[in-house]
């Protein structure tokens, strides 16, 4: 059984997939009694569409697909990644891996936690991502969440902190 973690997005998949990186170990045919732990780094900072990033994009298509490039609608905005991906970057693993996941926060002014939605998180509560009651929220600095994974599915992750709830 397959567990696939990733932020719903709606743009862009198709771009990310052709770029995306060399697949992670952890994505693999599951098999029973093949268990892992799975290590990923989300990087979370303020970015923006039509970078630099994006060379010649729009008036050359293939650039708007370049490796951090987020063409988006074509308007040169600010936004918030991990990675310098929209939609963020996905965790493949399977059931009974163990998901280690260092979350960098290069912020200058929020905090930031993350929720796995859809894991039950049983005696992994302090990883459930809800700032002020499970962890104190990341503010200039990291934070490792770390459980086992005890149910399947496609699931995602999204921001569990202030204003950036609103990014899932
Ligand atoms: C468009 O960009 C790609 C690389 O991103 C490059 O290989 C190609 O030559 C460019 N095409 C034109 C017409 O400039």
């Amino acid at each position: 059984m397959k567990i696939v973690v990733s932020v719903i997005g709606v743009v862009l998949v198709a771009a990310l997939t052709l770029f995306a990186d060399a697949a992670h170990e952890c994505e693999r045919t599951c098999e029973a009694g093949d268990t892992r732990t799975c290590y990923y780094t989300f990087n979370l900072q303020e970015y923006h569409t039509m970078s630099r990033a994006c060379f010649n994009c729009p008036f050359n298509t293939t650039d708007c697909s370049r490796p951090e490039c987020i063409a988006g609608d074509g308007v040169a905005r600010p936004l918030i990644t991990i990675n310098r991906q929209l939609p963020g970057p996905s965790i493949n693993v399977c059931e009974g891996d163990r998901v280690v996941v260092d979350v960098y926060n290069w912020m200058l002014s929020d905090t930031e936690t993350i929720h796995f939605h859809g894991h039950h998180m049983k005696d992994f509560q302090y990883y459930d991502g809800v700032p002020f009651v499970t962890q104190c929220p990341i503010l200039g600095g990291s934070f490792r969440y770390n459980f086992v994974t005890t149910n399947s599915g496609t699931l995602w992750w999204h921001s569990h902190s202030g204003m950036l709830i609103t990014n899932h």
